[in-house]
């Protein structure tokens, strides 16, 4: 029985992952800061473990019990909606902490692995974000972007190894707790300049009557990146992430 791997698990896409990874009878490590058991359906094949993939300690930890892995799934993240002059230094510490140097740490503890057993799938969850010029998420772009970049490299490393790597891209997703988890760190609603870019864009991204991508489709994206050995490097995920990929070429 395969076994996935899969960081932030709580909530959104990592969670309904995991739940098409048991349905699919794969052995599924759910991982996520603060585990709660009953958000997922009880299964023998469910391991839950705590990470957090800015903590070297609790990443090497979650390793240590999960046993041999053969796909990992860097889907832990979070986003911020701010103008680049008013982001709090912390908030874009935190964005590249989380985002890029947590995907980079647990590439670091699971490749290895990977190598000496040639053989494994890497899915790198980033956004469509990445591929046009948005205002107010500049940082959060600049993260996904350097995970995208790092993908791609690691991608033509793992190639000799046989370890597929691949990067997932979903578009705007209101029904996961990404917008909510976001708010804390906005800045700029009281600043009248930039007051109606803010407004406007917090509408755009709850408004969920236009093309938007669900959970589901992130977890076909990254069941498709792990089962099929001819899937791309960059997989778009929902129906607006498969349009603005046509737009971007
Ligand atoms: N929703 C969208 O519109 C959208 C679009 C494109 C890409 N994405 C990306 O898709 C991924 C999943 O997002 P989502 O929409 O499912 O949002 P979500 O519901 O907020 O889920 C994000 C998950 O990441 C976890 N997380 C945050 N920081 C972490 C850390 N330091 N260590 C471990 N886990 C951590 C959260 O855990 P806690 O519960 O502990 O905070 C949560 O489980 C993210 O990488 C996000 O950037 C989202």
């Amino acid at each position: 029985m395969p076994t996935v791997l899969i960081t932030g698990c709580s909530s959104g896409f990592g969670l309904e992952t995991a739940k098409l990874f048991l349905e699919k009878g794969w052995k599924v490590v759910a991982t996520m800061r603060q585990p709660t058991a009953d958000i997922l359906p009880a299964s023998a094949n469910l391991v839950l473990l705590p990470l957090d993939v800015t903590d070297p300690g609790s990443i090497a930890r979650a390793l240590g019990q999960a046993g041999e892995i053969d796909v990992l799934v860097n889907n832990a993240g979070f986003g911020a909606a701010v103008p680049i002059e008013l982001i709090e230094p912390e908030t874009a510490r935190q964005l590249f902490e989380t985002n890029t140097l947590g995907t980079l740490a647990m590439l670091q503890a699971v490749l290895p692995g990977f190598r000496e057993r040639r053989g494994g799938v890497v899915i790198n969850v980033t956004s469509t974000v990445t591929l046009k010029p948005l205002p107010l998420v500049s940082v959060y772009r600049a993260s996904k972007a350097a995970v995208n970049a790092l993908t791609e490299s690691l991608a033509a490393e793992m190639e000799p190894f046989g370890v597929r790597v691949h990067i997932v891209l979903p578009g705007r997703s209101p029904e996961t707790s990404f917008g909510a988890n976001a708010m804390p760190h906005l800045r700029g609603l009281d600043n009248p300049d930039y007051t109606p870019l803010i407004e406007g864009m917090i509408a755009r991204f709850r408004d969920d009557t236009g093309p938007v991508t669900h959970a589901a489709d992130v977890a076909a994206a990254v069941w498709r990146a792990a089962t099929d050995p001819h899937a791309p490097l960059r997989i778009p995920a929902g129906e607006d992430a498969v349009q603005w990929m046509a737009e971007a070429g």
